[in-house]
């Protein structure tokens, strides 16, 4: 049943791009985004003046890159809150927004009652789920299907990705509708979300690289990773990848929040790793990066190919295939996953299981 992998976690990883691939081709027909299925119309689309994503955990994650995109793509302004804290805040709700709810089990306790919150506020709802059937999935308003297929390991990988290929098509496709975005671009966006599958492949080639560096740092104590824009959403999401299933403390900054109090926890020998995949942000993360190695930080560096100065920068780099630079935290996190799961296997830890963790959620 892991199909000679040694772990869920590791098969999961392994069927990412086809998790993405079935995910995009359930709504690209022909070139063109549709989603009928879902019950969303064009006008829909144009009505919404405030997006809201609520979630938690990794999907959580899954909403602040999306948030990024959606932005830029789209004329839309985004909010994205955790479940947990959207449920209890007595905030003013546009009226005119769409509220999406991203979950791969459909159970979780928080995400469901603050989809039953924008519900009673007569909010729009689309809910982006893995599970068919599941509780989000039948009252939510619309529901975008990742599919995924069942994932067994509470370290969420291929639902992730997924439910960011799911977002990257409702940016495209909103942005089309509103005219954001030309007829040429967004060919563009679509064929370039559909070589998404393929470059992940290359990249989980690559894979050996990830181990020997993980088994060198399987003993830390403390990991820090940075990043600007999309690369800080990333940031977040491999630093849980790291701390859930090796239980090594890690903690995700956005780079320019370092030198306002985190720069004085590192020390000596400590490991920061950079996420720098959008050409305009990284010379601006560099440069923080390097102020941490002149403090004793050893550096990884995850960037995309061509950005060969990294090499004199870090002293491990990590390269992705490019894409266009809205979709390539689907490659970036891959390394991340990887590394996460390599230090879990180095440490002997029951790395589908981790200690205190369950897939699913039910209860606050
Ligand atoms: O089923 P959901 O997507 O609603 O679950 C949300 C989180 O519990 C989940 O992403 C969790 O953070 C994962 N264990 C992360 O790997």
């Amino acid at each position: 049943e892991k199909a000679g992998f040694e772990h869920f976690m590791m098969k999961e990883i392994h069927e990412q791009p086809k998790a993405v691939r079935d995910t995009l081709n359930s709504v690209v027909k022909d070139g063109r985004i549709d989603f009928k299925e879902m019950q969303i119309s064009d006008e829909d689309l144009n009505k919404y003046e405030q997006i809201y994503i609520v979630a938690c955990g990794s999907a959580w994650h899954v909403g602040m890159a999306a948030q990024y995109v959606l932005e830029d793509l789209t004329d839309i302004p985004v909010r994205v809150e955790l479940a947990s804290e959207f449920r209890y805040r007595k905030m003013p709700l546009n009226q005119k927004a769409l509220v999406i709810v991203v979950s791969q089990s459909g159970e979780t306790a928080d995400t469901l009652a603050a989809l039953r919150l924008a519900k009673e506020k007569k909010l729009a709802t689309l809910a982006i789920v893995n599970v068919v059937g599941s509780s989000i999935a039948r009252e939510a308003d619309h529901v975008l299907y990742t599919l995924a297929g069942p994932e067994i390991s509470v370290a969420t990988t291929k639902a992730y990705s997924a439910q960011l290929a799911a977002m990257y098509c409702l940016a495209v496709q909103f942005a089309r509708v509103r005219e954001k975005i030309t007829e040429e671009q967004y060919s563009f966006y679509i064929s370039e979300l559909l070589s998404i599958p393929e470059k992940m492949e290359k990249v989980l080639e690559d894979k050996e690289r990830i181990q020997w560096f993980a088994a060198k740092y399987a003993n830390a104590h403390d990991v820090f990773f940075v990043g600007r824009g999309i690369d800080y959403a990333i940031s977040l999401e491999g630093s849980l990848k790291l701390k859930e299933i090796s239980y090594i403390h890690s903690e995700a900054y956005a780079a320019g929040e370092l030198k306002h109090g985190t720069i004085s926890l590192i020390e000596q020998g400590m490991l920061v790793i950079g996420v720098l995949t959008q050409d305009e942000l990284y010379e601006k993360t560099i440069s923080n990066m390097l102020e941490c190695k002149s403090r004793g930080a050893y550096l990884m560096g995850l960037t995309t190919y061509g950005h060969y100065e990294v090499e004199d920068q870090v002293n491990f780099a990590v390269y992705v295939p490019k894409v266009d630079e809205h979709f390539v935290g689907s490659l970036a996190v891959i390394p991340l996953q990887l590394l996460g799961y390599y230090v879990s296997v180095a440490k002997g830890l029951d790395v589908d299981k981790p200690r205190n963790l369950a897939k699913s959620v039910t209860v606050e």
